[in-house]
């Protein structure tokens, strides 16, 4: 008979617990997936009661206030505090967002966070964002020209053209978008997802750019591209209320209009 194992480091266990000391006047549970990659152990979610009474009214104020007294060791990425890095994707209470703008009042009961499904986890809270860098680097993210004319002067666009990028310049490559994307759950390797996809409608659409016909060949591939089902996941979870899903969409269409 075949004898079925869950891969290593696969199944989560229930961890320790912390607690904040003394009078506490306003607690919340956190329940945080742990995982270390120097010691053996398989993941597990830690739990921690905190005294939010003295703590910023953000998730991100609260990692950072059970960092400081409770568990120096809980590991996560943040930088800006303000919604432009992305870096501080991650899923809280089922949904991935940024925890420096999701609002602790905003979740009832436990506060679940996980790490961006899907992803590779480098610590606790930390996922490995090599092979979606490899990705964005692959359409290549540059103005790319070929009329030499006037290289030293402004290439100039009109304001029509400029619009053309709104609702694109904003994408701060959290990938959100990409992580609760089932069709890049499953095929991440070869489709280029939601995030690089924005990305890569981006180049095109921009009036300056003149490898417009090469930047969509290098897109026509049955995986790259067409692995978009219009789930929509991608747009309902978008922090910066983008629309990854239409720009794919565009996309499709400028290939119709090019064949
Ligand atoms: S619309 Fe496309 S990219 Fe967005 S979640 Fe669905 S399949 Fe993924
Ligand atoms: S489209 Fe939205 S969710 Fe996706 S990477 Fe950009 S900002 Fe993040
Ligand atoms: S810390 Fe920069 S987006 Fe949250």
């Amino acid at each position: 008979m075949v004898e079925l194992l869950l891969p290593k480091n696969s199944r989560v266990e229930s961890g320790k617990s912390y607690k904040s000391e003394g009078n506490i006047k306003d607690n919340r549970s956190f329940l945080i997936y742990r995982y270390d990659p120097d010691t053996n152990n398989n993941p597990s979610v830690d739990r921690y009661d905190l005294d939010i009474s003295d703590c910023g009214p953000m998730v991100l104020d609260a990692l950072i206030s059970i960092k400081s007294k409770l568990d120096p060791t809980l590991t996560f990425r943040r930088s800006c505090r303000e919604g432009v890095c992305g870096s501080c994707a991650m899923n809280i209470d089922g949904t991935n967002t940024l925890a420096c703008t999701k609002y602790i009042s905003d979740v009832k009961g436990e506060i679940k966070i996980y790490p961006l499904p899907h992803m590779p986890v480098i610590k606790d809270l930390v996922p490995d964002l090599k092979g979606v860098y490899e990705q964005y680097n692959s359409i290549e993210p540059w103005l790319k020209t070929k009329n030499t004319e006037n290289e030293n002067r402004e290439r100039l666009q009109s304001p029509q053209e400029r619009e053309k990028l709104d609702g694109l310049y904003e994408c701060i490559m959290c990938f959100c978008c990409s992580t609760s994307c089932p069709s890049y759950w499953w095929n991440g390797e070869k489709y280029l997802g939601p995030a690089i996809l924005l990305q890569a409608w981006r180049w095109i659409a921009d009036s300056r750019d003149e490898a417009t016909q090469e930047r969509l060949d290098s897109l026509q591939d049955s995986f790259k591209l067409y692995r978009c089902h219009t789930i929509m996941n991608c747009t309902k979870t978008c922090p910066k209320g983008l629309n990854p899903a239409k720009a794919i969409s565009n996309i499709k269409k400028k290939m119709l209009v090019k064949s």
